[in-house]
């Protein structure tokens, strides 16, 4: 990673810091002389990393705070903790986030035909409360700060990394939450990334393929690894570190496949054809919000 940005004292603010790509980002990130907020729901590991991390560095390089992405209190007073320790957030990773969980009962309809045998369930809509709500919130917790601080040494108020998926291009039958909160993350970063530049922002997608972390259990990675389908986890933190320091990338959806990386297009099917009316909505919104 030698030709990476200069990202020396800067400091981060990274969800789901305790494990898998958040931890070893976070890990790269201090090797780098950076500072580091961890923000996860497992606090006693990321008490102990923090403890190890100040230990060695002999001064406070990295505090953490427990956070359920999903409640704004947390994610704010995570913040408030990190800014009293560095004073500003020079980067924040929306990167916190689970698998699928099973939405709905399996479709058996030979089993249902007796009414009121089989209850109506409320579907589990827990993988897109964490993986798209809680991305929306550390995003709008992300840019009010940034609106609040002065350009950094890079020129950039600070740079807003979201890890969606690959699986916010495509869809998969098995996974409609997952999928459905991972294209949510990539629509909204494309339309903010839009509005916010030329204000010292920069907001990206970081889109991995299946690499083996803790999001679930290790045994279940032994057979992508058998069909060298794996994506090493330390390539895909290479291209979160090479959006930071004075880089300019913004906008962009970037997918990461084995050692291969895209900037992955929007979709322009029609699009010609609606722009017109795309113009007038935004122009309608733009000015009832103040925007322009
Ligand atoms: N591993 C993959 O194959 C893969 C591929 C593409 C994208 N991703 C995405 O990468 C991100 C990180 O996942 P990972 O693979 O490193 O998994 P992981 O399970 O190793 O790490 C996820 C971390 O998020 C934390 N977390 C979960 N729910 C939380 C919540 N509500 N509030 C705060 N923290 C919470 C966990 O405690 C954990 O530390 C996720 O957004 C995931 O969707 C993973």
């Amino acid at each position: 990673m030698a030709s990476l940005p200069d990202i020396k004292d800067d400091v981060a603010f990274i969800t789901g810091a305790a494990s898998g790509i958040g931890n070893m980002l976070m890990r790269e990130l201090i090797s780098r002389g950076a500072r580091v907020i961890l923000a996860d729901v497992q606090e006693s590991a990321c008490q102990q990393i923090v403890s190890e991390l100040n230990l060695k560095a002999g001064k406070t390089i990295a505090v953490a705070k427990k956070v359920d992405i999903t409640s704004w209190d947390d994610l704010l007073s995570a913040y408030e903790f990190g800014r009293e320790a560095f004073g500003r957030v020079d980067y924040f990773f929306a990167n916190a986030g689970v698998g699928e969980l099973q939405w709905l009962p399996k479709f058996e309809s030979d089993k249902f035909t007796d009414e009121g045998s089989t209850p109506i369930q409320k579907p589990n809509i827990q993988t897109a409360e964490i993986d798209y709500t809680g991305q929306l919130y550390t995003a709008g917790l992300a840019l009010q700060v940034f609106q609040r601080q002065p350009l950094n040494r890079h020129g950039f108020r600070g740079k807003l990394v979201l890890t969606a998926s690959i699986y916010g291009f495509y869809h998969s039958v098995t996974m409609p939450m997952y999928c459905s909160a991972k294209a949510g993350v990539v629509a909204f970063m494309r339309s903010t990334s839009e509005l916010y530049k030329d204000k010292g922002v920069t907001i990206n997608c970081i889109c991995p393929n299946i690499t083996p972390t803790n999001i679930v259990p290790s045994d279940r990675f032994q057979v992508f690894e058998d069909h060298g389908v794996l994506t090493p986890t330390e390539f895909i933190v290479e291209q979160f570190i090479s959006l930071l320091g004075a880089n300019q990338t913004n906008g962009k959806a970037i997918g990461v496949y084995k050692n291969e990386t895209w900037e992955h297009p929007f979709d322009t099917h029609k699009r010609a054809e609606n722009y017109e009316a795309f113009k007038l909505i935004d122009d309608g919104y733009g000015r009832l919000f103040g925007y322009w």
